[in-house]
């Protein structure tokens, strides 16, 4: 197993590395998006982070503070990392060596797992991974908003058509009880503990995340203009966002819909989940449908039992907003899932295409505020 970590940390670490490599120098300190910062400082964090938890945590060192309020977040304000990052060159050498001196440091801790509780049942390079996991999606998000700002007018071959009124395949998640929460193998986050059962009435689950076509039928069939879809929240967000389709969607010259993605622009498969969606579309498309949007157990509920398909194409909206367990205790740090748990950051299960592995499991609680679309995020609807 120890072993098994330390070359999975170090594929993480490199493919971090290789990814704003990649993206060059002319992008690594532009900021796409207002939710992102440039990936150079996704770079500088996630290395910050093997450095606080093994050098200044666990090893007692001090480190450079100057690094601190650049890499912390909640020490540097978004809109100026960006012209705070050192050279591309510089900061790039400077990963690649704290990364190789890291690993070298983590191999030994390996052998001296009573030196730190957190070295225990080979929790930190688990964590370490994850974490880098969730910037590496983040990083896609980064290239699909560049695309969207510099990609030319593509052409689309075959336009995308809409479904017929949504009628899709369901599954039937039976009412009892079922065990939600962490499943420790994966060594899951804090928001996870403690496992727990839980009584879930019995739905009808969508069979499989809401498609292209079937969300162009809902535009087209007035969704983004018709109040009695949207909540008020949402209604009022769309009056003032303006919005017509999701974020990932655009038009060529003879308004057909094609996507754009990390990769470019890529043609709109019918039956592929749409993904670009906030809460409160993905809510309003749900109404359309004639179905509600997932409680966060039910969805559970039904992946652990191998219910649902088209799983991890799109993390899925829930309905309920993120909250603790009961029992709840934070760890390792209390920035992690504490800041969060304030009745404004809704549930979302599953993964998406750019969700590594390593966090694709049916425990998995993600969670953003009801407006963010820059995600890669669609809907299940359910049906009672
Ligand atoms: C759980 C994906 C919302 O990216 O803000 C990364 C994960 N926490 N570093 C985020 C996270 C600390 C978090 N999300
Ligand atoms: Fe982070």
């Amino acid at each position: 197993m120890s072993t098994n970590l330390l070359a999975q940390l170090t594929r993480y670490q490199s493919q971090l590395l290789a990814f704003v490599q990649h993206d060059g120098a002319d992008n690594y300190h532009h900021q796409f998006h207002p939710d992102l910062s440039p990936s150079g400082w996704h770079l500088g964090h996630c290395v910050f982070t093997e450095n606080y938890w093994i050098r200044e945590v666990i090893e007692g060192q001090a480190l450079d503070d100057d690094q601190r309020a650049l890499y912390v977040p909640e020490f540097a304000h978004k809109p100026g990392r960006g012209a705070r990052l050192p050279d591309f060159s510089d900061l790039v050498a400077w990963a690649r060596d704290q990364q190789r001196d890291n690993k070298q440091r983590f191999a030994s801790l390996l052998h001296n797992r009573d030196k730190h509780p957190l070295l225990r049942a080979g929790y930190l390079g688990a964590f370490l991974v994850q974490h880098y996991a969730q910037h590496h999606e983040t990083l896609c998000q980064v290239r699909a908003q560049r695309q969207l700002q510099t990609a030319p007018v593509h052409r689309v071959r075959q336009p995308l058509k809409p479904g017929d009124c949504f009628n899709a395949p369901t599954i039937t998640l039976a009412a009892g009880n079922y065990t939600i929460g962490q499943t420790r193998r994966h060594r899951p986050y804090d928001n996870e503990y403690p496992a727990h059962q839980t009584y879930v009435a019995g739905c009808r689950l969508a069979r499989a995340p809401a498609s292209n076509a079937d969300y162009l039928a809902f535009m087209q069939d007035g969704g983004y203009q018709e109040r009695r879809y949207w909540s008020a929240e949402g209604w009022a967000w769309l009056q003032q966002a303006g919005v017509e389709h999701p974020c990932y969607w655009c038009r060529d010259e003879a308004g057909q819909w094609y996507g754009i993605g990390a990769g470019g622009p890529f043609r709109l498969k019918p039956t592929a989940a749409v993904s670009g969606l906030n809460y409160y579309e993905a809510r309003a498309f749900a109404t359309w449908a004639g179905g509600r949007l997932p409680h966060e157990h039910e969805w559970e509920a039904a992946a652990r039992q191998g219910l649902l398909h088209g799983c991890g194409q799109v993390w899925e909206w829930c309905d309920n907003t993120f909250y603790p367990y009961d029992g709840f205790e934070a760890y390792p740090y209390d920035g992690y899932s504490l800041p969060y748990f304030d009745g404004a950051h809704y549930v979302l299960k599953g993964g998406s295409r750019h969700t590594c592995r390593v966090i694709k499991r049916p425990s998995f609680r993600n969670y953003y505020e009801a407006d963010k679309r820059h995600i890669f995020a669609g809907v299940r609807p359910v049906f009672d």
